[in-house]
């Protein structure tokens, strides 16, 4: 089996399709979940898939795609704007990072214009709902291929 392709969701995420649907929409972490899974099918991609609440989790995580992972896909929600941790631990990682938003964080709160993720990241997706996570896939198929 092929090294797997991290999605890693961070705080929130797991109350999508209720939490401020107007801003995020109605499909949930799940929805998103079977959407990746049926892109990376048609890429020939393994994913692994996971979400968490906790900074140290995700920094676990971002060191474990690091070792086992073929790319990283990484929508760290509010982390995004706060932390150092994540950056410094993508910025270990050797292999392919995608930042992803569902929302256009530049067009948002100011606080939002800044992000701790994207030094670490080869590009960034933002503002296209769960497409984003379907076109970061692309994106890291591209690469691992050498497109
Ligand atoms: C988000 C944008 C962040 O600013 C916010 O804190 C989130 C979700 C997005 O996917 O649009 O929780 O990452």
């Amino acid at each position: 089996m092929s090294s797997p392709v991290f999605i890693l969701n961070g705080p929130n995420l797991n109350l999508l399709g209720t939490r401020e649907t107007d801003i995020y929409g109605q499909a949930s972490l799940e929805d998103i979940e079977a959407l990746c899974r049926d892109t990376a099918g048609t890429l020939g991609l393994d994913i692994e898939f996971r979400q968490s609440n906790h900074e140290g989790m995700l920094v676990d995580w971002i060191q474990e795609a690091g070792r086992d992972g073929a790319a990283l896909i990484i929508n760290a929600a509010a982390y995004t704007h706060t932390s150092v941790a994540l950056l410094d631990a993508l910025k270990a990682l050797s292999v392919p990072v995608i930042e992803v938003h569902l929302s256009n964080i530049f067009a948002r709160d100011e606080f939002r214009h800044h992000s701790y993720v994207s030094p670490a990241a080869m590009g960034i997706i933002c503002g296209f709902g769960p497409k984003g996570y379907q076109l970061a896939l692309d994106a890291v198929y591209d690469s691992l291929m050498q497109l």
